[in-house]
């Protein structure tokens, strides 16, 4: 696995794989890599003869009083992972790569698929997102990019802002990976106790009650508080799915279906 954290090396190595006529699928991520990530990485590879991966921790897409230096960081766990899961080329690039100059405007703006949801909780998120994902689709140049339906609202707000872009890039989303409990694989369940875990182990199950009909989304809010959950910033249906997103102590996660 090639290992680069300038963008001109990078960018160097995909030019020469296209004009080998091999295509280009990424997946990018903000490491502590899972089994859910590693099931993006099996998915692009059956669309791309090469697949790059980025870690990289955004700064934009995080509040001041959010976990951004807390977030869990293992770059050479992740580089082993991603090795033998076959990857091509592991972009590991700092801030100076990603945000030149220091200037952290965004090329691009969100459209209106993130406006409500995470955004009425998290106002800057989509944001950050668009920033830096189109910043990181220029770097890489992909034919092809991956995103996991774990982050619903993301993967309609990239879908919308490639096409507003007009971006020569296929957009595929993935299934959710989870649990043997159902509970959705997430980098932020590494922050759960175990009690904490046994409550988290509860959004899928109280998201699928409202998505056969049994409750409604007020219901569920209610079920959420009563089975451990300290705040339930949403439920709500959109796109045909159910969200959530809830908070257990100070970690907040999010469940879809
Ligand atoms: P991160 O949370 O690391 O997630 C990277 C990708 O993995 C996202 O597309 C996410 O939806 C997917 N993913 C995470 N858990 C998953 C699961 N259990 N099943 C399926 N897919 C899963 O999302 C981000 O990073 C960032 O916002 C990013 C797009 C990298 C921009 O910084």
């Amino acid at each position: 696995m090639h290992r680069f954290s300038v963008k001109d090396d990078l960018q160097a190595q995909v030019a020469a794989w296209k004009a080998a006529g091999e295509k280009v699928a990424f997946v990018p991520t903000m490491g502590a890599l899972h089994e859910g990530h590693l099931s993006l990485v099996a998915l692009a590879r059956t669309h791309a003869q090469r697949v790059v991966v980025s870690v990289y921790v955004n700064p934009t897409q995080f509040a001041p009083h959010e976990d951004f230096d807390s977030y869990p960081r293992d770059v050479n766990g992740d580089a082993a992972k991603l090795a033998s899961a076959g990857v091509d080329a592991l972009y590991t690039p700092d801030a100076a790569q990603m945000y030149p100059g220091g200037d952290m405007q965004s090329p691009v703006q969100a459209g209106t698929a993130a406006a409500g949801l995470e955004t009425d909780f998290r106002p800057h998120f989509f944001e950050g997102v668009v920033n830096v994902v189109y910043r990181l689709f220029d770097h890489v140049k992909p034919d092809v990019a991956v995103f996991g339906e774990k982050d619903f609202q993301q993967l309609q707000v990239i879908s919308e802002m490639v096409a507003a872009q007009s971006l020569p890039i296929t957009i595929v989303g993935a299934p959710i990976a989870r649990d043997p409990s159902g509970l959705a694989l997430s980098s932020r369940n590494a922050y759960l106790s175990e009690d904490e875990l046994v409550v988290a182990r509860q959004l899928n199950v109280i998201l699928r009650r409202v998505a056969s009909g049994d409750i409604d989304e007020a219901q569920a809010s209610e079920a959420l508080i009563e089975a451990g959950f300290a705040k339930v910033d949403y439920v709500a249906q959109r796109w045909g799915r159910v969200l959530g997103a809830a908070w257990l102590g100070k970690t907040r996660l999010i469940d879809n279906l």
